[in-house]
């Protein structure tokens, strides 16, 4: 159910001469990604779809080079996020002072866990890296404010004041219902090792989905010289493919070597 009371066409244009001051401050227009992309989470509460075709569009850069940058800064948030985003560090700082407690207060005390979001929107959980403010430990970022030196009396009372409206730090703006995880499935699974499949039907190694440049053509010519079984050990098409691993290589003539 969307909660949405503007369009983002009505959201777009409120927001262009904002975004036209940001371009004119730097030198190239895509060095305003970051600020463009912030600008429009403030208000949208997350990084939508059309928000990162819009900024490509007045960058005058691809889709893929927006959302490959969005992708990367886990601070952007590409689906809708609770209105409290409560993110506790579990660095090694943090832990030492007891941050495994202080997590499993949260968890207990929201009903939820790592990258999920209470079913009312209000809360979504983290458990993130080092937040760089190891000397006050167990610190935590609410809507990126830093809190320091937590304690089970201290999350009681933040709590029930996000609940009741009056808590010190504003609300994330929420355009759209979260769902149960922000989280995007694919990311996982590349940070877990498991890598896309890659793109069919690209027959040429420097087209998107391809084998790559030439470093991953030199890495394959290494495999095939050592005669290194590649069938089996890895997902990607084209290393399952040794007829095109072949080809390819032998358009490239082992790319110099
Ligand atoms: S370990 Fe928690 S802030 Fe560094």
């Amino acid at each position: 159910m969307s909660t949405r009371t503007e369009s983002f066409e009505a959201l777009a244009a409120r927001l262009t001469p904002a975004c036209e001051a940001l371009i004119a401050q730097y030198e190239e227009p895509r060095s305003a990604l970051l600020p463009i992309m912030h600008l429009f989470q403030e208000n949208e509460g997350f990084v939508s779809p059309e928000a990162m075709r819009f900024a490509a569009s007045i960058l005058g850069v691809s889709p893929a080079v927006v959302e490959s940058t969005v992708s990367f800064y886990t601070l952007f948030y590409r689906r809708p996020v609770g209105k409290y985003v409560l993110q506790v560090c579990r660095g090694l700082s943090c832990t030492v002072s007891g941050a495994e407690e202080i997590m499993k207060y949260f968890r207990e005390k929201l009903g939820i866990g790592h990258l999920q979001t209470s079913d009312d929107g209000l809360f979504s959980y983290e458990e993130v890296e080092c937040l760089a403010a190891c000397d006050k430990p167990t610190c935590m970022q609410v809507n990126l404010e830093f809190f320091y030196s937590l304690t089970s009396a201290m999350i009681d009372e933040m709590i029930a004041a996000m609940r009741a409206g009056t808590f010190a730090v504003a609300p994330m703006a929420q355009t759209q219902t979260p769902g149960k995880t922000w989280s995007v499935k694919q990311d996982g699974e590349v940070s877990m090792g498991r890598k896309s499949l890659g793109a069919t039907d690209v027959p040429h190694p420097n087209n998107a989905g391809g084998l790559g440049d030439a470093s991953g053509l030199i890495m394959l010519d290494r495999f095939v010289t050592n005669e290194i079984a590649m069938r089996g050990r890895s997902n990607e098409r084209l290393v399952q493919d040794a007829s095109s691993v072949a080809d390819v290589l032998g358009d490239h003539e082992h790319a110099g070597h």
